[in-house]
């Protein structure tokens, strides 16, 4: 009697334990994994630093920059979904053109990883896990070591709509209000934002996007530059953009001078020296929080640590994980049909 009263408690807990666990299950996303396709498709990580580093290899001034730039601008759209690679359609005007696409690129390089993985594991990788490790074993190439580790599992979405891009992206001229809110609704928060504008460290910007900070920026007929720019530097970008730099869109400028190819904290020695490429680098000295996290960023090491934490931070923003969310595209550019 004893017995059989004490089996009825377990089976009601055990039957407890399991609706507890369904539940957590539908409030709680399923989570990204390391090494998500372990058994799926073993050779995923591998082929894919294979093709970016030997792409990189031929083209490393250029390439870390497009890849890095590329998960961002993934990831802030729709979240980390592969959003950014499909292409526009007759019906439908995509992410990649939209005006913040400026000068995207890498595609090609997720387009040769993605048909080797096909040839290889068909329907099994994402191109948005693809976007993920390519950024990392691109930025990664000149320390010949993983900076962060890439967790897996995201699943690609069937939507890009060029007016989110719009939306989402932050301007070059926002301030730090702005940028701020931006962040937050990506569930990132100040010292995020701080640490990700860091990847400005690598890569350039056309003189369109600053353009207005170079001249008139007062609205005086003069060659009056935004006070936050340094006064010499503003010069050097004035001639090198010329006279007619907010049309400039063929010009583009290293955003990291002195330290350009390098992946490190000079970024943030720029920006207090009043050489932040755009306003909403120099924006970040403007609020008490971030100002100070850029004096501690200086010190040596402290950043490429703190950058493998936020980058994993944006490469969790909106994933799709699990069953019923999105899909594995065969072709980044299309969804399936
Ligand atoms: C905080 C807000 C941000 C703004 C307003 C911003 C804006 C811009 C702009 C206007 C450019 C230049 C585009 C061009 O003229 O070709 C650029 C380049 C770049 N951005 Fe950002 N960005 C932001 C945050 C980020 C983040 C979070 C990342 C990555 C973690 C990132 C990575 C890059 C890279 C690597 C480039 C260089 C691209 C190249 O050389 O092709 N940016 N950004
Ligand atoms: C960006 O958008 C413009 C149209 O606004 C388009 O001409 C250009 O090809 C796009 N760039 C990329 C890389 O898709
Ligand atoms: C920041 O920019 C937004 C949008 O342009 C503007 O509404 C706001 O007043 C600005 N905030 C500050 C503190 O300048
Ligand atoms: C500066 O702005 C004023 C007012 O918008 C305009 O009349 C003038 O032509 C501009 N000057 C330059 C050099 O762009």
């Amino acid at each position: 009697m004893a017995r059989s009263s004490n089996m009825m408690l377990v089976f009601h807990l055990v039957a407890l334990l399991l609706l507890l666990l369904a539940g957590a299950g539908g409030c709680h996303r399923a989570l990204l994994k390391a090494h998500f396709y372990r058994h799926s498709c073993p050779v995923a990580e591998a082929v894919v630093r294979d093709i970016v580093l030997a792409r990189v290899a031929v083209d490393p001034a250029v390439l870390p920059a497009k890849l890095l730039r590329l998960f961002f601008h993934d990831c802030f759209v729709r979240g980390c979904d592969a959003s950014v690679l499909i292409d526009s359609t007759p019906g439908n005007t995509a992410e990649k053109d939209a005006a913040p696409n400026r000068s995207l690129g890498g595609f090609d390089v997720i387009d040769t990883a993605k048909a080797v993985l096909e040839a290889v594991c068909p329907g099994t990788v994402s191109c948005a896990d693809i976007v993920a490790l390519a950024a990392r074993d691109a930025v990664s190439f000149q320390f010949g070591r993983d900076l962060w580790d890439v967790q897996l599992g995201r699943r690609d979405g069937v939507v890009s709509r060029a007016s989110e891009a719009l939306a989402n992206i932050p301007s070059p001229s926002a301030n730090f209000t702005t940028l701020e809110a931006n962040f937050a609704s990506k569930g990132l928060d100040v010292k995020d934002l701080v640490i990700l504008s860091g990847a400005h460290t690598i890569g350039v910007g056309h003189c369109n996007t600053f353009a207005a900070r170079l001249s008139n920026f007062t609205g005086a007929a003069t060659a009056t530059s935004d006070p936050t720019l340094n006064a010499a530097y503003a010069s050097q970008l004035r001639a090198l953009c010329g006279p007619s730099a907010s049309s400039n869109s063929a010009t583009a400028v290293p955003m990291d001078p002195g330290s350009a190819a390098r992946f490190d904290a000079h970024y943030y020695v720029n920006l207090k020296l009043g050489r932040g490429l755009f306003a909403s680098d120099a924006a970040l000295l403007t609020d008490r929080r971030a100002a100070g996290m850029i004096h501690q960023l200086t010190r040596k090491g402290y950043f490429l640590e703190e950058f493998k934490n936020a980058v994993r931070k944006m490469g969790r923003v909106g994933v799709l994980t699990g069953g019923g969310h999105g899909e594995i595209r065969r072709n980044c550019r299309a969804v399936n049909i």
